[in-house]
């Protein structure tokens, strides 16, 4: 079948799917948790809308599968009222109680979260079209961020448990809470992104208010339950509904104390410059990218074109990580192109539950016709699409186009494309990529991929100073999560990591004392009485 004839087809009529991915009901969602209660939503609904159109007498009509609650203003000033209150300036049950009753809450909530598998599972697949494997993946590699960050804060927690003595002065120094936290995970990771950084804020005693992506609402809706059960009221409130209504106001009462948000640097400023004393507010930041691969002379072809691959067209090339534009040396230009298109046209594109589907749907509205505007501006410019079907569109659908010769008067080498563009630059002159990263508004990672030691390692040093991340004959990408996790410019603020995040979410704070005998004393009682869970020496194990 050819691509174009594949791609007329490609969407199925109900009766096709397979029955355990099939959406039993629509999710209509009107509850919204606040100060530990699911509150019922009376007022505006947005209908949620699948990327996977369904084949009917009709034609193709696009799968609805559930609507949620549009908050107000005041809703929302709701929940910010309970985290605050849960919080209670330091003094709240949440954030005095120790580290061992919120890691046995935290046990709790992941043991309820993995009952849920399943139907998250086919949430994220129907909402935001990822496949199944990949989506069985980002729910697996959330339970185990939520087991590590468990097992770290174990440790930190176990160095924490004694008492220094420096210069005279007795201390017990330990990671405190910082307070309320606004938590806005991205659509492409509604999931695990959301939850690396709600699970550390809320493990080091904040208490959270969290937007859902749109979309990646409704995916988060049968964890709902969970958090009531797991956590005390007002620990965790959830809010939906548009961006720019919702949360300027919590921005601009000062009581963020943390802003969490995965998006672009454009809200993250305007978030940040909402709130009235900007000195009080920590950001941990994760923004936009263009991370290039740089394919040098005598490159292992096989392995660089397949790690490309991965590269620029895992989940669409929806990934802050993804390369998203590809320096090739002259010398191996035409094989690299031959074997990148012969790779792509091989990769299978449809549903999202289909055996090693590889490209699917896009959820973002509007999407396919911007990845169109973006071709059409490199055609302009002396581009040609080099691939059979690159850049076809079905609905929802955009097959992947590999743009070649691009340059430097076309969007697409400078912007993030965010989705199945590929953008080929030729180079003679190893400067061409590097200055391309040096002049770049984003400094996240970059893919070297050559066999030349002595070319490898003239590069890895200029390049360490313009990312955060050298990858090496590798796919960029976030993991494993024991790795820093970060960015330099527009790309980031803050580090984030299983480790890293849980300093990212607390500051630290100690108990110090001259070596008195009278301090000794009082040190030694509240000790040996267990009055304090800060002056402690317990530790958990
Ligand atoms: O969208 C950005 C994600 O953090 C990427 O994570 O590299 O594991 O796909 P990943």
């Amino acid at each position: 079948m050819t691509i174009l004839a594949k791609l007329e087809d490609i969407f199925p009529s109900i009766d096709s799917i397979p029955s355990q991915f099939q959406l039993t009901h629509c999710l209509d969602q009107k509850e919204y948790l606040v100060k530990g209660n699911l509150e019922h939503w009376e007022g505006e609904t947005e209908e949620s809308f699948s990327p996977i159109y369904l084949k009917t007498e009709q034609g193709l009509i696009q799968t609805k599968i559930g609507q949620f609650p549009l908050l107000n203003q005041e809703a929302a000033l709701s929940a910010l009222e309970a985290a605050v209150k849960a919080y209670d300036n330091g003094r709240g049950k949440w954030p005095t109680m120790s580290v061992g009753q919120r890691i046995e809450c935290l046990q709790d909530f992941a043991y309820r979260m993995k009952e849920k598998r399943s139907l998250v599972v086919t949430l994220l697949m129907w909402e935001i079209g990822k496949s199944y494997k990949d989506s069985c993946k980002e729910f697996d590699r959330t339970v185990d961020y939520i087991e590590d960050t468990i097992d770290a804060l174990k440790n930190l927690d176990r160095v924490s448990s004694r008492f220094e003595i420096s210069q005279g002065v007795i201390g017990q120094i330990r990671r405190a809470p910082l307070g309320v936290v606004l938590s806005m995970g991205p659509a492409n990771y509604p999931l695990n992104e959301t939850f690396t950084t709600l699970i550390p804020a809320l493990i080091m005693g904040n208490t959270v208010i969290v937007k859902a992506p749109r979309p990646g609402v409704l995916l988060n809706y049968p964890l709902l339950e969970a958090f009531k059960d797991s956590f005390p009221p007002g620990v965790v409130n959830t809010i939906y509904g548009k961006g720019r209504t919702i949360t300027p106001p919590l921005m601009e009462s000062g009581k963020i104390d943390a802003l969490a948000f995965i998006g672009t640097s454009r809200a993250a400023n305007n978030l940040k410059k909402q709130h009235p004393k900007s000195h009080r507010l920590r950001s941990i930041l994760g923004l936009e990218a263009k991370n290039p691969g740089i394919v040098l002379p005598h490159a292992d072809l096989d392995l660089t074109v397949s790690e490309c691959i991965l590269g620029t067209l895992s989940y669409n090339g929806q990934r802050c990580t993804a390369i998203k534009i590809i320096f090739v040396h002259r010398a191996v230009i035409e094989p690299f192109l031959e074997k990148f298109t012969a790779a792509v046209s091989r990769l299978k594109f449809g549903m999202p539950w289909e055996e090693n589907v590889f490209l699917t749907p896009i959820a973002e509205p509007g999407k396919p016709q911007y990845l169109q505007e973006l071709v059409e501006d490199a055609q302009h410019h002396g581009a040609q699409v080099i691939n059979e079907g690159g850049g076809m569109i079905n609905k929802t659908f955009f097959y992947p186009a590999i743009l070649y010769p691009v340059n430097d008067k076309m969007k697409i080498y400078s912007v993030e494309q965010f989705g199945p563009v590929v953008p080929i630059v030729p180079f003679d002159d190893i400067e061409t990529p590097i200055n391309y990263l040096v002049q770049s508004d984003y400094g996240q990672q970059v893919s070297i991929f050559g066999q030349n030691t002595q070319a490898i390692a003239q590069l890895v040093d200029p390049l360490v100073n313009q990312v955060c991340r050298v990858n090496l004959n590798s796919q960029c990408q976030r993991g494993p999560d024991t790795f820093p996790f970060t960015g330099r410019k527009d790309s980031a603020e803050g580090t984030l990591s299983v480790h890293d995040a849980l300093r990212a979410f607390s500051i630290r704070t100690l108990v110090a004392a001259k070596e008195l005998t009278l301090n000794k004393r009082l040190i030694t009682d509240i000790v040996r009485e267990h009055q304090s869970n800060f002056l402690s020496t317990d530790f958990i194990l």
